[in-house]
């Protein structure tokens, strides 16, 4: 009798032995995780946090598929007091890291957390998509239309993801279609050379594929409460949002005064532009602006010539009551944000996704 209680008494110390030690070493447990303090999730194992909070369907944008090499699935910890890791030095300012902003794909979760993220993104979902219409744009960009299962309700401006099949890897594709419509998302997607996305989509995707999106994401959209005037400006196929947004001053009748600079190279470079063109010559409030910063002297071009950020300079005065949308090369858009705030306009009415 005496020996067996004895094993059970040395069961019961190692059981809670292990149990401390998983505790401590932030094992398989279960863990909360915290999310804008009033969200818990409990997560068991000792998975990363992106995983684990994709597992409990909370999206967070992220484009290597977790390796650690885009810098795009970024969170802040709070309380939390360990150092990044040097694979995410290289993402992260120092601003950054001193106010807990980590990769979420190397953070793991081996202890409570608690965590802050924009909470737009609690409403980011996956779907199941069919691709139903791809059109030849120009030499280098294709609209692919997709239909799907589900709604994906998104502000005017923001952005999906799709995931590259067999890669397992994710990238961001603003969206070019119709808020109204949710069932229908339209992206404008742009080759870059050897690049693995716009390559699968250029090259590889047929009308009736399988694709999976995430989304909505971004903080890049209309601001719909404004009444401010509003500049937009794109290159590319920074055209995306920008067409979405325009869906959406449609939809209210055009009741703010917009104008529209998209800058390109060539006449190769143009594409929509009958389409916008159409669109201002309905609504005297919306002016579209195409100019072309390549042309030889000897082109038939009768519109804009130059650089973007010169033609803006040439076309607009004071814009300090003005809100602005930029989108395009990161280059672009920083000179452009020069020449706005030149002109006067505040900088928390300029908006801007670069990529
Ligand atoms: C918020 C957001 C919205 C976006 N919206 C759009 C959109 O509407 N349409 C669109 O076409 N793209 C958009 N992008 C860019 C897109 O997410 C991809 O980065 C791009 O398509 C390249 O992906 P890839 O897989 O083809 O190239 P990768 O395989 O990721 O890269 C291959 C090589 O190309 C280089 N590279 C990556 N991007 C570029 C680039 N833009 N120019 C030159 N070299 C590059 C890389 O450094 C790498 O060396 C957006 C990005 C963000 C962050
Ligand atoms: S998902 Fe790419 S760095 Fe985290």
């Amino acid at each position: 009798m005496w020996t067996f209680i004895i094993i059970l008494g040395l069961l019961f110390a190692i059981t809670g032995l292990v149990l401390l030690f998983d505790k401590i070493m932030g094992g398989s447990g279960e863990k909360i995780i915290t999310i804008n303090e009033d969200t818990l999730i409990p997560v068991v194992g000792n998975d990363t946090a992106l995983n684990s909070l994709s597992r409990n369907k909370i999206y967070i944008p992220s484009a290597c598929g977790g390796k650690g090499t885009c810098g795009t699935c970024k969170f802040r910890l709070i309380d939390y007091h360990e150092p990044p890791k040097p694979t995410e030095m290289s993402f992260l300012s120092q601003a950054e890291v001193d106010t807990g902003i980590r990769l979420s794909c190397q953070t793991k979760v081996s202890t409570d957390l608690k965590i802050l993220i924009p909470p737009g993104l609690l409403n980011a979902n996956v779907f199941q998509s069919k691709v139903v219409k791809i059109e030849r744009m120009t030499y280098d960009i294709k609209m692919v239309r997709f239909e799907l299962t589900e709604p994906m309700h998104f502000k005017p401006g923001q952005y999906a993801q799709i995931m590259v099949p067999g890669f397992e890897e994710d990238r961001a594709y603003s969206i070019a279609s119709d808020s109204k419509d949710p069932y229908m998302i339209e992206l404008i997607i742009r080759q870059v050379p050897k690049g693995l996305a716009s390559t699968y989509v250029n090259q590889a995707l047929k009308v009736g594929d399988k694709v999976r999106l995430t989304g909505p994401f971004g903080d890049f959209f209309l601001q719909e409460e404004s009444t401010k005037p509003i500049i937009m400006i794109a290159g590319g196929s920074g055209k995306a949002p920008i067409r979405s947004i325009i869906y959406r001053l449609i939809d209210k009748g055009f009741d703010r005064e917009a104008t529209y600079f998209f800058g390109a190279r060539t006449q190769a470079d143009l594409y929509l532009t009958d389409y916008f063109m159409d669109i201002s010559k309905q609504f005297k409030n919306f002016t579209y602006v195409p100019a072309l910063s390549h042309l030889p002297k000897e082109d038939d071009w009768a519109g804009e010539r130059g650089l973007i950020t010169d033609v803006v300079g040439r076309y607009t005065e004071d814009l300090s009551n003005h809100e602005a949308y930029l989108c395009g090369s990161p280059g672009m858009i920083d000179a452009c944000i020069k020449v706005l705030k030149s002109k006067g306009m505040k900088e928390q009415n300029i908006f801007f996704d670069k990529f």
